[in-house]
């Protein structure tokens, strides 16, 4: 089933899915696809245009599924090709598209290539350089006969040798699979990594380990001029399928120049702009990073991403100190032109979980490294029931998440979950949001003033004092509470409709 225009992941709402977190079909403690699919209506009431499936091929689960055995299955934990075809024909038929995960960098250790010692396939030296891996530690393991195999990240996750031709033609048919099953996109795990520099310099002396330097500075495993010929054979790829077949890279590099060299129509069509979700909470960093993302979006002729969590960073309502400033957060984000990822619990104003004991901990980094992406991918609370829906979950939900559930927010008017729906909704009908432009509003240093055209206004009080709006209109939508005169309290978002500007599509 076709779902409208080619062009529709330039202003989509991405709903992200970490299947192991997010619902539980069959009972057995660890999310599923039937699960997924039983929540389709609560997100198509959500009001996302797509959701994003993080791994659930068949896997060890070493790195959480970013470990991948074997490419064109589904693991029995997350259920069968049959549910996913169910899956994908049910949201279609909701009006959802459905993006997966590609992992192209690395497959498992456990993938048939790996185990069969095909090791052209990989990238096997006599001697190990001075690579680290992304979650600490050397990035070479040695096998019995004392060679050394790459691992930008786990062990189990070896590096994939892209300068074989197999392994360019299995991923050319990996995607043909998944296109064929009517998936709308891909979402491109390590992006920048695939090509490493020729003879695999060492990066040289630095201040700490290697993965501070990602993203600021260029290091010979990342984004090389040769990744970009791959996206150069995908891309004829995803087009020859109808429908406007998309791929988002996840792609950190060193400069806004560089992320938007993936970008383009004989490339990828979108990358994550993680600058807005590293931004913090003040009026400033906000429009310092909304400026330069713009700037990118401008050089590549297509709109840009806004993400505020995902899976491998502490949630916003931690990471910004609050439930209020993240709705805050929420609100100026949806309001931004171009496209927004969000991730599954974030209309549940979830926070990160810190305190989940050591021994429970399963994030490879967390082993290696000391830092655990755990806290954020505790599953998705349901039912105002203790235990949240789940019997026996892979990690423990806190007690206190019966309130945040789904159940619990379903009918009450102020809660995160309906300020979502409210903020889609109004997103999808108002003509001024999604695509488009934006221009700055004289405001207070502490306060974000955009208008997007035609005569919507979103204010941003950052500051520690109630602000007046600063514009005459009526107040559609607001993160919380505003003060009886009408101003803007402090961690606060508004969305106003100009007085006399255009009205809202009903
Ligand atoms: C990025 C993914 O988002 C992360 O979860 C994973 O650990 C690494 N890539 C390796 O695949």
């Amino acid at each position: 089933m076709l779902l409208g225009n080619d062009d529709w992941w330039r202003d989509a709402v991405v709903y992200q899915v970490y299947p192991r977190s997010f619902a539980d079909a069959n009972g057995d403690g660890t999310g599923d696809l039937q699960g997924v699919r039983g929540r389709l209506d609560y997100l198509a009431r959500l009001g996302v245009d797509a959701i994003w499936l993080s791994p659930f091929y068949t896997s060890p689960l070493a790195d959480g599924g970013y470990d991948v055995a074997d490419y064109r299955d589904v693991d029995p934990r997350f259920g069968t090709l049959a549910d996913f075809d169910a899956l994908v024909a049910e949201a279609h038929g909701k009006g959802i598209r459905v993006i997966v995960d590609l992992v192209p960098n690395h497959s498992s250790d456990q993938h048939p290539w790996f185990q069969a010692g095909l090791r052209d396939r990989y990238i096997f030296r006599d001697q190990p350089n001075d690579w680290e891996s992304i979650f600490g530690g050397p990035a070479w393991t040695q096998v019995e006969d004392g060679q050394w195999y790459l691992h930008l990240f786990a062990p189990e996750q070896p590096d994939l040798n892209w300068d074989h031709p197999e392994v360019r033609a299995e991923f050319r048919d990996i995607l043909r699979f998944w296109l064929e099953r009517g998936v709308d996109g891909f979402r491109v795990d390590v992006a920048h990594g695939m090509i490493k520099a020729a003879g695999l310099p060492d990066v040289g002396a630095k201040d700490g380990p290697q993965a501070e330097m990602l993203g600021d500075e260029q290091v010979p495993y990342f984004d090389q001029d040769g990744v970009h010929d791959i996206y150069r054979e995908w891309r004829p790829i995803l087009d020859s399928y109808p429908g406007g077949r998309m791929a988002v890279a996840e792609a950190w590099v060193s400069s806004p120049e560089r992320l938007a060299r993936y970008i383009g129509p004989d490339e990828l069509h979108q990358a994550f702009n993680f600058e807005f979700m590293m931004a913090d909470f003040h009026a400033k960093s906000f429009r310092t990073v909304i400026e330069k993302s713009l700037a990118e979006a401008e050089l590549v002729g297509a709109p840009t991403t806004w993400v505020l969590s995902n899976h491998d960073k502490p949630r916003h309502v931690t990471r910004h100190g609050s439930l209020a400033r993240a709705r805050a957060a929420t609100l100026l984000m949806l309001a931004l032109p171009g496209s927004a990822y969000l991730y599954n619990g974030e209309e549940l104003g979830l926070p990160e979980v810190l305190d989940l004991p050591d021994e429970l901990r399963q994030d490879p980094a967390f082993l290696r490294r000391g830092e655990s992406r755990d806290g954020c991918r505790v599953p998705v609370p349901w039912t105002a029931e203790p235990g949240c829906g789940w019997r026996d979950p892979w990690l423990p939900i806190p007690p206190e998440w019966t309130e945040l559930s789904a159940e619990a927010q379903e009918d009450d008017p102020g809660s995160t979950l309906n300020l979502y729906r409210a903020a889609l909704s109004l997103r999808r009908r108002h003509p001024a949001l999604g695509g488009g432009t934006l221009s700055w509003l004289d405001s207070p240093e502490d306060v974000l003033a955009v208008e997007r055209d035609p005569g919507l206004v979103v204010v941003l009080n950052t500051g520690e004092r109630p602000v007046p709006p600063g514009v005459a209109g009526e107040v559609l939508l607001s993160s919380g509470p505003l003060a009886a005169d009408g101003s803007i309290p402090p961690d606060t978002a508004v969305w106003i409709q100009r007085s006399g500007s255009a009205t809202i599509d009903s």
